[in-house]
């Protein structure tokens, strides 16, 4: 992107495998051939990455991989996740790191990985998270015999708001919780940088605007004069960044995940789970609610009844608010908000009458949006304006997915512009890091559906899914 007026000048894409669990070595390869296909970086002056957060990178004193990292998609540490709240209480939990963990933040993973797999548990060195890892690797630190400078693991660094999707790091304090890492690991840490005692390493936690290093010259055909590396970020907090949200603005991104959230000026703290509470990447905050069942429950429900995305929506469209009493309840991999780590997708309210295609594809998109609006209602009576909903995500260029969040959400719906709006929040963030001050890029918007809330959507949700 131009640092100066926030256009695109090149773009590249790579694809990595998906699923709970990866080597994070497909993420590298992925960087590395989306960088090429972006034209390499010998006119780039900064660079940030951007990446889904909570994804566990356990490392052993050899840089090495211990495991495939566990994703923020993985359940499989849900009881670890009860056995911190039993043992620690979710109001203190809250009130000390933002958020009650659920088997998504990366503390419960290392507490599953301490009690599962203690081989593993005794080699770890460090633990870093899926962009700090990657921002390690472009700095040239890496494996013994794979990278230039070796693995240095004290050159870890991540920032705010992805050290927030830890569950061990209190945004309220700006620090570690090191005794809370202890508790869950059963091992002692130490901030990257900080006197080398044995204990794991966790990465140092930059500056929103900081420089953490330059790009190694060896990779990517880097300028000669240096590329900087700015700290990076969560992906949701980057989303942010890139839209410019700002105070009375909530962003609804409908992705692999599903989320809601907004940039507060305090930090919060919800004993009952709903609302995490994450720092962002302005030195802000990030109150946030997410759901696992999104974009792919309509990639499902669109297969099951073999039609194209496209036809998908004009289905959809065809059928009338509330699908004739249809809902879905898209528990399909599980939930996170609600949390309800072990529970299965269910329809409801079919009848003969009812059963049509068109009401189901109308259902799979009102019960997707309607999990979003229960994050959304949380978000909004804790306190936080909204006055616009910035509706983003790959699903979102979908008609029927716009029409249906026009009557699903009780707040004015922004649709911005397609784009990639993650990776234009670390452009954004490196180009902050360069100029020293935050830019101002222009946002553009395609036409807002048409306001039609129509409350009934989620009240016949809230029935079927019981709550
Ligand atoms: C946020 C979350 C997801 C991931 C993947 O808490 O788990 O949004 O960041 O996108």
């Amino acid at each position: 992107m131009d640092s100066g007026t926030g256009a695109t000048v090149r773009e590249g894409k790579a694809a990595h495998p998906d699923g709970t669990e990866i080597d994070p070595r497909h993420w590298w390869d992925a960087l590395q051939a989306a960088m090429h296909d972006a034209g390499g970086l010998a006119d780039v002056s900064a660079v940030a990455v951007a990446g889904q957060q909570h994804g566990m990178v356990l490392l052993d004193s050899d840089g090495q991989v211990v495991r495939p990292a566990l994703l923020w998609n993985d359940t499989r540490s849900a009881p670890s996740a009860e056995d911190l709240v039993a043992e620690v209480g979710a109001a203190e939990l809250a009130a000390r790191c933002g958020s009650v963990p659920v088997a998504s933040l990366t503390i419960t993973k290392v507490r599953w990985v301490r009690d599962n797999e203690p081989e593993n548990a005794a080699r770890v060195a460090a633990v870093a998270l899926p962009h700090d890892w990657l921002s390690w690797r472009l700095r040239g630190f890496g494996p013994v015999g794979e990278s230039p400078l070796g693995p240095d693991l004290d050159q870890l660094a991540t920032d705010r708001s992805d050290a927030s999707g830890t569950g061990y790091w209190s945004p309220a304090a700006g620090s570690y919780d090191l005794e809370l890492f202890q508790l869950a690991f059963g091992r002692t840490a130490r901030e990257a940088g900080s006197p080398r005692d044995g204990a794991v390493v966790l990465p140092r936690v930059a500056a929103p605007d900081e420089s953490i290093g330059t790009v190694h010259p060896s990779l990517f055909n880097a300028a000669p004069d240096g590329v900087r590396l700015a700290a990076g970020a969560g992906d949701n907090a980057a989303g942010a960044l890139g839209l410019g949200a700002a105070a009375g603005d909530v962003v609804v991104s409908v992705g692999t995940s599903g989320t809601v959230f907004a940039v507060a000026e305090a930090p919060g703290s919800d004993p009952t789970g709903t609302i995490a509470g994450f720092a962002d990447a302005s030195g802000a905050y990030l109150p946030i609610a997410v759901t696992l069942n999104a974009a792919r429950v309509l990639g499902s429900v669109s297969t099951l009844l073999g039609v194209t995305f496209d036809e998908f929506a004009d289905l959809a469209l065809a059928a009338q608010p509330g699908s004739a009493g249809v809902v879905l309840v898209p528990y399909f991999e599980g939930e996170r908000t609600p949390n309800l780590p072990d529970a299965k997708a269910s329809f409801h309210g079919l009848s003969i009458a009812s059963t049509t295609r068109e009401n189901i594809s109308r259902a799979a998109i009102e019960g997707m949006l309607c999990g979003l609006a229960g994050g959304l209602e949380a978000i909004v009576d804790s306190g936080v304006e909204a006055k616009r909903l910035l509706l983003i995500g790959g699903a979102v260029q979908n008609p029927a997915v716009q029409a249906v969040a026009g009557q699903v959400f009780d707040v004015p719906v922004v649709i911005p512009s397609p784009g990639e709006y993650v990776a234009r929040g670390a452009a954004v963030q490196a180009a902050w890091m360069l100029a020293g001050s935050r830019p101002d890029w222009p946002l553009e918007t395609a036409p807002a559906p048409a306001s039609d809330h129509h409350p009934e959507i989620l009240a016949n949700y809230k029935a079927a899914a019981g709550r």
